[in-house]
């Protein structure tokens, strides 16, 4: 790691390249998307939703390798879509596991201990749209605070309605949606699922939370959609064409 002071004299720390492993979990199977095959194969601006993900995290220098864990169901899909337009080699295919957070343990097994790596960013395939600046802000929060997520704020009002006569509503000024990349000390996360004995979690933020150590939460952008529904791709072909226009 190489620190330098800036114009005003706080300390940038510029990130050593290659420092930082790729997890995208990418083994899930669409259901609620509801195509035939994988959402994660859609075309969003001319190439398969997954692509961009991985695209993102390769034209990142601080990116030593990507791992992709995949469903047996797609391997067949994904090893031809590799060939097509990927030729790569920092980028690996694992299986991956029946719920994400067994697909995540599933691509961390695969990469031992290296000392060159200290970072994991889990990034999710269906969130094709994250931002250059988003990732820079959230590398570099995770490298100060050891993990660290992207999130937004909620911007409308939530209630809490545990039956359905009884609601109350929360502050939303400390409410957040959760985002991915999510930003790990390599320790800390493979520490994380070590102990995590298949409790159901819905993200790798709430693993490392368990383990008692604080996420810190960097502000990104709301594009970085999570394409869940067929509707979401429409909208993150509108964001993808503005993107387009303003870099
Ligand atoms: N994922 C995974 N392994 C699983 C389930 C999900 O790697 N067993 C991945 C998905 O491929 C996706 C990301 O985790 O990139 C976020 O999951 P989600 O958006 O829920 O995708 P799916 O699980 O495929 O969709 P659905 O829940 O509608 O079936
Ligand atoms: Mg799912």
């Amino acid at each position: 790691m190489v620190a330098t002071p800036s114009p005003s004299g706080s300390l940038v720390v510029i990130r050593r390249s290659g420092s930082i492993a790729v997890i995208i979990p990418a083994a899930g199977s669409g259901r609620r998307f509801g195509a035939v095959h994988n959402k994660l194969f859609a075309a969003l601006g001319g190439k398969p939703v997954w692509l961009h993900s991985v695209e993102k995290m390769l034209a990142r220098e601080e990116v030593a390798h990507i791992t992709l864990a995949i469903s047996d169901d797609d391997h067949r899909t994904f090893v031809k879509q590799f060939d097509e337009y990927l030729m790569s080699d920092r980028v690996r295919l694992c299986p991956g596991g029946a719920e994400r957070s067994d697909s995540v343990a599933c691509a961390l097994a695969t990469f031992a201990s290296d000392p060159a790596i200290e970072y994991v960013a889990v990034h999710d395939a269906a969130r094709p749209l994250v931002k250059p600046s988003d990732l820079t802000a959230v590398f570099a929060a995770a490298q100060q605070s050891g993990a660290a997520i992207l999130a937004t704020p909620i911007t409308g009002t939530v209630k809490r309605c545990p039956t359905p006569f009884l609601s109350s509503t929360m502050d939303r000024r400390e409410l957040w949606t959760a985002l991915t990349p999510q930003v790990f000390s390599v320790a800390l996360l493979r520490s994380a699922y070590a102990r995590h004995r298949g409790r159901p979690a819905t993200d790798d933020a709430e693993l490392v939370e368990r383990s008692g150590h604080p996420v810190s939460i960097v502000a990104g952008s709301p594009d970085n959609l999570k394409i869940t529904f067929p509707e979401d791709l429409t909208i993150a072909e509108a964001i993808l064409k503005q993107h387009a226009e303003q870099p």
